[in-house]
């Protein structure tokens, strides 16, 4: 039965070349940050944190950064027509333009990249003000999407020079998201072992998990998919692909609305689902929901676990287990106007996998969803 799904648990035999702490932060370029950063205090459940605009000397865009426990979103909008935020929030919709990686040595992780092969973004840039410094770099990946590499080890300010504090007297409470547990992205047709490759020989990064259009595949629409990880697993991009089925991959429906290649979602950890999901959903976060028969058969699929089923079945989470335990799974709806990007809620109590046993009634929820907005 797991004849699909290649689990490779070989050591790494040299020393990781790019040793990455975690996710520094995930910038997305918007049509309207001070509204989304709204959207994201009120609904999500993130405290203000920083703000750089006009006032701090920044003439052409506007970012609000947010967050909540590790996790750290920034929201960028043009205040020009003429520059690249425009461009890319004409060309995307509101998407994800950076995920950043935290770092030991931003000027190494920029050598060692780009010297196997990696398109530079941004060169070894000090950013420096009375708080101390922060060494930027970055290079490209699939799409229009940068990962910068951030070393903060010497800065003591609230996030990055350039920004000043954000103060606001509006503070919802937290929804119990801690980091970012994975980012997919989703690539074009015969695209993904080239981008399986780039992290490979590029990042260092090793492929954990395989699922092939088999394990993906509904009555209508399929898709593969690959999970990359850095060497200590702090940091995993599962890699989809869309693949041949009756009708439109779901990938595919991304690949045309957000023009292009780019993150689809953005899986974030909580340590009791139940309570986060309750919360986010009270304040009108939208999530798929499967068929109340999925709940029938749960406990013969995945065995016992120690939650309720009731809340469960009452919120829509899904369950999987793998050889190491189980974990709890809930998808939202897209979170801006183009079927493009959504969030993941995830529990892990053990399982290091991504929910293989939920992805057929899933990916059936999607298609509804894709089927309502005449894109199946
Ligand atoms: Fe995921």
């Amino acid at each position: 039965m797991e004849a699909n799904q290649a689990m490779v648990n070989s050591p790494i035999s040299q020393t990781d070349f790019l040793p990455l702490q975690g996710t520094d932060y995930v910038e997305f370029y918007v049509g309207n940050a001070k509204q989304a950063a709204h959207f994201y205090k009120t609904a999500f459940g993130f405290q203000s944190l920083a703000y750089a605009g006009p006032e701090t000397g920044i003439k052409d865009k506007v970012s609000y950064a947010v967050r909540q426990h590790k996790l750290t979103f920034v929201f960028t909008t043009a205040l020009r027509t003429d520059n690249e935020i425009a461009q890319h929030v004409y060309q995307h919709g509101d998407g994800i333009k950076f995920l950043a990686l935290k770092v030991n040595d931003a000027e190494d992780a920029w050598k060692q990249t780009t010297q196997r092969g990696g398109k530079s973004h941004t060169e070894p840039t000090i950013l420096e003000d009375a708080d101390g410094k922060v060494v930027v770099s970055g290079i490209h990946t699939y799409g229009d999407t940068v990962h910068l590499f951030i070393e903060r080890k010497d800065y003591q300010g609230v996030f990055l020079p350039g920004f000043k504090k954000w103060e606001s007297a509006y503070h919802p409470t937290d929804t119990g998201l801690l980091y970012v547990d994975h980012c997919v992205g989703n690539v074009g047709w015969n695209q993904m072992n080239k981008w399986v490759d780039f992290y490979e020989q590029v990042m260092g990064f090793r492929n954990i998990l395989t699922f092939d259009d088999q394990d993906i595949s509904t009555e209508y629409s399929a898709l593969m998919s690959k999970v990359m990880s850095n060497g200590n697993g702090f940091v995993k991009f599962p890699i989809n692909e869309p693949a041949e089925g009756k009708k439109k991959s779901q990938v595919e429906e991304y690949l045309d609305f957000y023009n292009g290649e780019g993150c689809q979602h953005v899986a974030l950890a909580t340590n009791n689902i139940v309570q986060t999901v309750t919360e986010l959903q009270s304040r009108g976060i939208e999530f798929l929901k499967v068929p109340g028969s999925y709940y029938d058969e749960l406990l013969d699929r995945v065995g016992t676990i120690d939650e309720d089923l009731a809340p469960l079945r009452h919120l829509g989470i899904l369950v999987d287990r793998d050889e190491e335990g189980y974990l709890l799974q809930i998808f939202t709806k897209p979170v801006e106007d183009r079927p493009t990007l959504f969030f993941e809620i995830i529990q892990r109590k053990g399982a290091t996998s991504f929910g293989k046993g939920n992805f057929k009634a899933l990916f059936e929820a999607i298609e509804r969803e894709q089927d309502q907005r005449g894109n199946l």
